[in-house]
């Protein structure tokens, strides 16, 4: 049997919103080609993948400008915008709510639907942390708030210090070359409610040359980037968030929704995870 029950929906929980979002989003990190890159995303909302993941970080602010592009072309409501604001804003409320003010301003919008704090800072507490990540949210600056690359122990603190809102995703790296997040944490964010937002899913390209991948793939019929995505869509709670910045790409990705891996497929790519 695979190590988790199989999720058959393509499209998953927000948490405990009672919302849900495509279970396959696109990423915005290290775009090389702006124009390439906003016909892909244009494309990758029309195909359904309708979620989008950026950062104040990524391009210095120019990947927000060129989200703000996409919501402008496909229309705001058409898709569900995550942005992720550096740790050290989350200090103090007043600089937390600037910087999303500033992180608007280049997506565009009124309002983010899901803001994360990027990774974590240990240089100030946690509860304050979260108080200024809800002073977003209390703005109405974002619908929904969330943490990234939280290990265990600080995401069940950041769940038990927010006093209005729900930590509804950690964003993390997850790929079926790096399964390290299922001893642990991946259980822990099911008990808890949270999301899965797995980043790198693809490993950067790695997934492509892996033997037990490709073997799976020409098994089943599908390529290995649909075999690596479909592998964390089958996980409940989990949404990947591939980075493609070419039309192609993303036709392929979107391949990787409308079906699943069977169990005996699921357990030989456990198998070979590091
Ligand atoms: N929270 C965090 O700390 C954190 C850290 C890292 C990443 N992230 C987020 O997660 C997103 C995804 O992670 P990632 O960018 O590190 O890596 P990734 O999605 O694992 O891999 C992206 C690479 O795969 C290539 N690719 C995409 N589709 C492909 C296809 N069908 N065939 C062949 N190659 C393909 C892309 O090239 P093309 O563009 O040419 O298609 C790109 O070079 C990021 O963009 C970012 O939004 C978050």
């Amino acid at each position: 049997m695979p190590r988790f029950p199989i999720d058959y929906s393509d499209r998953k929980p927000l948490g405990r919103t009672g919302e849900s979002v495509s279970s396959i989003g696109m990423g915005t990190w290290g775009i090389r080609d702006e124009e390439s890159a906003f016909k892909a995303l244009v494309h990758a909302v029309a195909l359904g993948l309708d979620l989008v993941d950026t950062a104040e970080m990524y391009g210095s602010g120019r990947a927000e400008e060129l989200v703000g592009r996409v919501l402008r072309e496909v229309g705001r409501e058409s898709v569900f915008v995550t942005t992720k604001l550096y740790p050290h804003r989350f200090r103090d409320p007043e600089r937390a709510v600037g910087a999303m003010e500033a992180s608007l301003r280049r997506l565009g919008t009124s309002y983010a639907d899901l803001v994360l704090i990027h990774w974590p800072d240990d240089l100030a507490p946690l509860r304050v942390q979260v108080r200024s990540l809800e002073a977003i949210a209390d703005r109405g600056l974002a619908r929904y708030v969330g943490v990234s690359n939280f290990d265990r122990r600080r995401l069940e603190e950041a769940v038990e210090s927010t006093a209005k809102y729900e930590i509804v995703v950690n964003q993390v790296k997850y790929s079926v070359l790096d399964r390290s997040i299922e001893e642990d944490l991946l259980p822990a964010c099911l008990r808890l409610g949270v999301a899965v937002m797995a980043y790198s899913p693809l490993e950067r390209g790695a997934v492509l040359r892996s033997r037990p991948v490709r073997e799976v793939a020409s098994r089943c019929g599908r390529t290995p980037v649909q075999v690596a995505l479909n592998f964390l869509v089958s996980r409940p709670m989990v949404v990947a968030i591939p980075k493609s910045e070419r039309i192609e790409h993303v036709e392929e990705i979107r391949g990787a929704l409308g079906w699943r891996l069977r169990p005996e497929e699921l357990e030989l790519l456990e198998k070979a995870g590091r």
